[in-house]
């Protein structure tokens, strides 16, 4: 049964209610399967939710943010205790999350933050997405030293959090570095087949003598440019350095064949957190921080990636 709350300006603006995990019904609306990391996060998350009895009800929305807001309105008519989102922009979400707020179902962001108040959601699990970007960036500057670099730049999703961040990261990673310049920079939606479709033109538009460096805002794209950049006669992780994010089980094959540089990892375990939170919150009103905050750490060829590739390449990725 939830309990009524008087809302309070800046105080928590759901009501917990008493319940086991094990009878806790959340939903899960998972922005698609664009990457291999979105892929693990998605199995992380069943393997979580099943492991501590919970009925998890998942909605794929396909990259598509109606879809979404779709599968809230739909979860919030279904009477969830709580749902999990994985908001694909960072925009347009204040109507559907003030709905979920009136029928008293918290909801929880995972990886990605949205531009809305904070009292719409009770916690977001996401990593600092401009300190990876900046992470990035340094790593990139220390390994150029006073050399010129151009360097392309492939962006996640338009409007995404992680796009926006992790490109105003980068910049203060090379800020003060007169040497260094990012001469083209353009989505390639955090896929694969993007990142290489993208690398091609700018290969084709700058010659690729003429790129020293790719930043690319997660492995996938880079998996991809990786691709691209062989079939133009260049070397990647030698002719093109080559820095991204995630460190799925790809990228650190990929830097143990030096053919990448290096990657910032991102865990693909939000749900792990989330759900300690929420089942806080659910059993007695336990009001967890705002943000709760994923490590982030660099993998470069200083370490032993076909190793770590062994060991991740079984977790769902
Ligand atoms: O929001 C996290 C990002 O989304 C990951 O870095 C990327 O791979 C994914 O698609």
């Amino acid at each position: 049964m939830k309990l009524k709350t008087t809302l309070l300006a800046g105080a928590i603006a759901f009501a917990p209610l008493t319940a086991f995990a094990a009878d806790l019904t959340i939903g899960f609306s998972q922005i698609g399967s664009e990457s291999g990391w979105r892929a693990a996060e998605t199995t992380v998350t069943k393997q979580e939710a099943e492991r501590r009895g919970i009925d998890l009800k998942f909605a794929d929305a396909q990259q598509k943010q109606e879809n979404q807001i779709k599968a809230i309105r739909s979860f919030i008519a279904q009477g969830v205790d709580a749902i999990l989102l994985a908001p694909v922009v960072a925009t347009g979400w204040d109507e559907v999350l003030e709905e979920a707020q009136d029928a008293e179902i918290p909801v929880v962001l995972l990886d990605r933050t949205v531009d809305a108040p904070d009292d719409l959601y009770l916690t977001a699990v996401t990593s600092d997405l401009v300190h990876e970007g900046k992470v990035a960036g340094e790593w990139l500057a220390g390994a150029v030293g006073d050399d010129k670099c151009r360097i392309v730049e492939l962006q996640g999703t338009t409007g995404s959090s992680p796009a926006i961040d992790r490109k105003t990261g980068f910049e203060q990673g090379i800020a003060g570095n007169d040497n260094l310049e990012i001469v083209r920079s353009q989505t390639g939606d955090f896929t694969r087949s993007q990142g290489k479709v993208v690398m091609e033109s700018f290969l084709k538009a700058e010659g690729g003598e003429n790129i020293c460096a790719l930043y690319a805002h997660n492995d996938d794209m880079a998996v991809g440019a990786i691709q691209a950049i062989k079939e133009a006669g260049l070397k990647p992780g030698e002719d093109i350095k080559i820095v991204a994010i995630d460190a799925v089980p790809d990228a650190h094959l990929a830097i143990a064949n030096g053919e990448m540089n290096a990657t910032i990892e991102l865990t693909p375990n939000m749900a792990g957190p989330a759900l300690d939170a929420l089942e806080a919150y659910l059993a007695n009103g336990t009001v967890p921080p705002k943000w709760i905050q994923t490590e982030s750490r660099l993998f470069t060829s200083a370490d032993d990636n076909q190793a770590i590739y062994e060991q991740k390449k079984d977790l769902g990725y």
